[in-house]
């Protein structure tokens, strides 16, 4: 049997030469190659600046915190993603707001954020899901500050625009499988440089005249900033690569048995994972956790895409859309070492499976 595996870092002699050359160096915290790294994230985005971080969960608790968010405030999130964005609202000891998703994007529905704002509404942290914009021009249109959350999501579009281009702060995770990794990293971007220099001083301390709580160590290092120049460098051919196995799944799964990834018009998808939902009245929820481990027994590692979403853990009622994405979506293997021959058989797994 062979293992098809869901999602694995893509490194050869590229990360190794510059990780070798900082090594050379004798510098290996974070100094010239973060900066360089820095100027490369924020050039591939479009925007002035970044500040490299040691996670996107950190990223995260310091861009609320260069926008000033605190105690009695409260941020918007969805309930359908990873625990990160709600520990970093926890951190700077503001309230979360969960709103549900749109059941065909797994994005935030920006009319369920008009209608969850309050007048102590300070953000609305939007992640963009699986390598899909959110509606950036409807989440826009309410005036609140977004910070942009691309740790899937790098190198799609939105109306002409780049992700991670419109939002207050843009916030990026380096983690070992994302689209570009590090291992471990993360990155707050924006145009806005006086932003920029908040946490720069919160991401280092003993960087500014007065002691701040909420300073600490979160800085990357030349090591890590190395294979992130590396990667970045070849990151268009790793989301080419994506682009291409994503449209073999689409060419072979067959529609009346699954619900392909969504591309809203004026959007496109950059397959950071290839996300599908079984078709209704095809398993009911106990059938279906049996049919993940079925596939594991095949050898093909599918995921559910977001481990247990944040209303589940919170016991909070009423996320209708949340919970029908949740008992039906499974996250295909897709990365870009994986060969056509693998999706070829992950599909025709995935059918004999069913039946
Ligand atoms: C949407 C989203 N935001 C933030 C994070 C946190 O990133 P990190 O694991 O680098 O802390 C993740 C983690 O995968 C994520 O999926």
């Amino acid at each position: 049997m062979t293992l098809i595996p869901h999602s694995r870092p893509s490194l050869g002699p590229e990360e190794l030469r510059a990780v070798t050359e900082v090594i050379q160096s004798g510098q290996i915290t974070g100094g010239p190659v973060v900066a360089q790294f820095e100027r490369g994230m924020a050039a591939y985005i479009g925007l002035h600046g970044g500040v490299a971080v040691s996670s996107g969960t950190v990223a995260l608790e310091l861009a609320l915190r260069a926008l000033g968010v605190g105690h009695g405030d409260n941020v918007i999130l969805p309930s359908y993603v990873c625990s990160a964005p709600w520990l970093a609202v926890q951190r700077v000891g503001a309230q979360a707001r969960l709103v549900d998703i749109n059941p065909i994007t797994y994005n935030l529905d920006p009319h369920k954020v008009r209608k969850a704002r309050t007048s102590r509404t300070r953000a609305v942290i939007v992640p963009h899901m699986f390598g899909l914009p959110a509606d950036l021009t409807s989440l826009q249109a309410l005036e609140i500050p977004l910070i942009e959350d691309c740790a899937h999501t790098l190198g799609a579009t939105e109306q002409g625009r780049a992700v991670g281009s419109v939002g207050t702060l843009t916030v990026c995770s380096f983690y070992a499988t994302k689209l570009l990794c590090t291992g471990e990293g993360g990155m707050v971007l924006s145009n806005d440089e006086a932003l920029l220099e908040r946490i720069r001083a919160l991401r280092e301390y003993d960087k500014a005249p007065s002691l701040n709580a909420g300073a600490g160590n979160s800085k990357l290092t030349d090591l890590q900033a190395a294979i992130g120049v590396a990667q970045l460098n070849q990151l268009g051919e790793f989301l080419d690569k994506r682009s291409t196995l994503a449209g073999l799944y689409r060419d072979t799964l067959p529609a009346e048995m699954f619900t392909l990834p969504a591309v809203p018009a004026g959007r496109t998808h950059v397959y950071y994972r290839f996300v599908v939902r079984l078709m209704k009245g095809l398993q009911s929820p106990d059938e279906f956790t049996d049919y993940l481990s079925r596939l594991a027994h095949r050898g093909l590692q599918c995921r559910k895409p977001v481990f247990r979403p944040l209303h589940r853990y919170l016991e909070l009622p009423d996320f209708p859309c949340s919970d029908e994405v949740d008992e039906s979506a499974i996250s295909l293997p897709l990365h870009p070492s994986l060969t056509e021959d693998a999706i070829r058989q992950a599909a025709q797994i995935l059918q004999e499976e069913l039946r």
